[in-house]
């Protein structure tokens, strides 16, 4: 177990992706599992494979953008467990789409994935964590804004308001038992949106471009050490990760 009181913690975007690496990884942990995302068949597979490890697992299909889904998914976590310890906001995504060709409907719904269903989900679980006095929230988050990825604006956007957020958030709270971490993420191979475009897009990396990658086992790994070591940010990119971060910090046009 990560924590010795630690049971159950509830993954969004569960069903591919970098999710269900991050659900295996606790589930090795003995954690019981509550899966969200919105395509119940991918969800089924996932808990299939991880139900043979012993530990209990709950699919609640969930579109993160929809606050009566979220209560619903609260609700049915702590119904089926009694309580929920551990939160990984990992559902996220971008629609790749030149920003001045975006609806204000669009804008609205990237912004709910990456920031405000994070946020709500937050929201709802942390009295019950104040209450027990203990919890962990991680939040998933991207480099993208901090090197001016293109056509990222809104998700930059959202993406960095989750890094902030998780600042705040665990100022206010750590204290209390009930901590936050958040991660950001470089590109990352072999499952996940970018190795899905690289795909599609028969695109074939360099040896640099292999080399600045992390796997998704990484992103998982890096979720298990935010919690037990109880870490504020952790960048996830090999090599000089961290120093890009406040490289771009200090000088804005770099890089670009
Ligand atoms: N891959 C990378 O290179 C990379 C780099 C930086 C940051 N990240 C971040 O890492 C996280 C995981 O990314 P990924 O690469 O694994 O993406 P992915 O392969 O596209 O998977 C996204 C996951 O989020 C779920 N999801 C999408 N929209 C949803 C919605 N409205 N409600 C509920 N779930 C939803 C998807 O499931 P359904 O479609 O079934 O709903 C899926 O499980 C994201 O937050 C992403 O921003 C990834």
């Amino acid at each position: 177990m990560i924590l010795k009181n630690y049971r159950t913690a509830i993954v969004t975007g569960a069903s591919h992706g970098i999710g269900p690496y991050i659900v295996k990884a606790l589930a090795k942990e003995g954690m019981n599992l509550v899966l969200a995302a919105r395509s119940q068949s991918e969800l089924d597979q996932v808990a299939a494979d991880i139900r043979r490890t012993g530990v209990q697992v709950l699919i609640v299909p969930t579109d993160v953008t929809n606050r009566e889904a979220l209560s619903a998914l609260v609700h049915t976590a702590e119904r089926t467990f009694g309580s929920v310890d551990v939160l990984v906001n990992n559902a996220g995504g971008d629609l790749q789409r030149q920003f001045h060709h975006y609806t204000a409907e669009d804008v609205e719904a990237q912004i709910a994935l990456n920031l405000t269903g994070p946020i709500e989900l937050t929201r709802l679980l942390l009295p019950g964590m104040l209450q027990r006095k203990q919890g962990h929230i991680v939040n998933i988050s991207s480099l993208g804004g901090s090197i001016g990825f293109p056509y990222t604006e809104v998700y930059s956007a959202a993406k960095d308001g989750l890094i902030a957020f998780t600042r705040v958030l665990r100022a206010d709270y750590r204290t209390t038992g009930v901590s936050s971490s958040v991660l950001i993420l470089g590109p990352i191979g072999g499952a996940g949106t970018g190795a899905r475009t690289m795909e599609e897009m028969h695109m074939h990396l360099s040896a640099m471009g292999k080399a600045s990658m992390s796997s998704p086992e990484a992103v998982a790994q890096a979720v298990l050490k935010s919690i037990r070591r109880d870490k504020a940010e952790m960048v996830v990119m090999p090599g000089p990760g961290r120093l890009i971060r406040a490289l771009t910090t200090l000088f804005p046009n770099w890089g670009r």
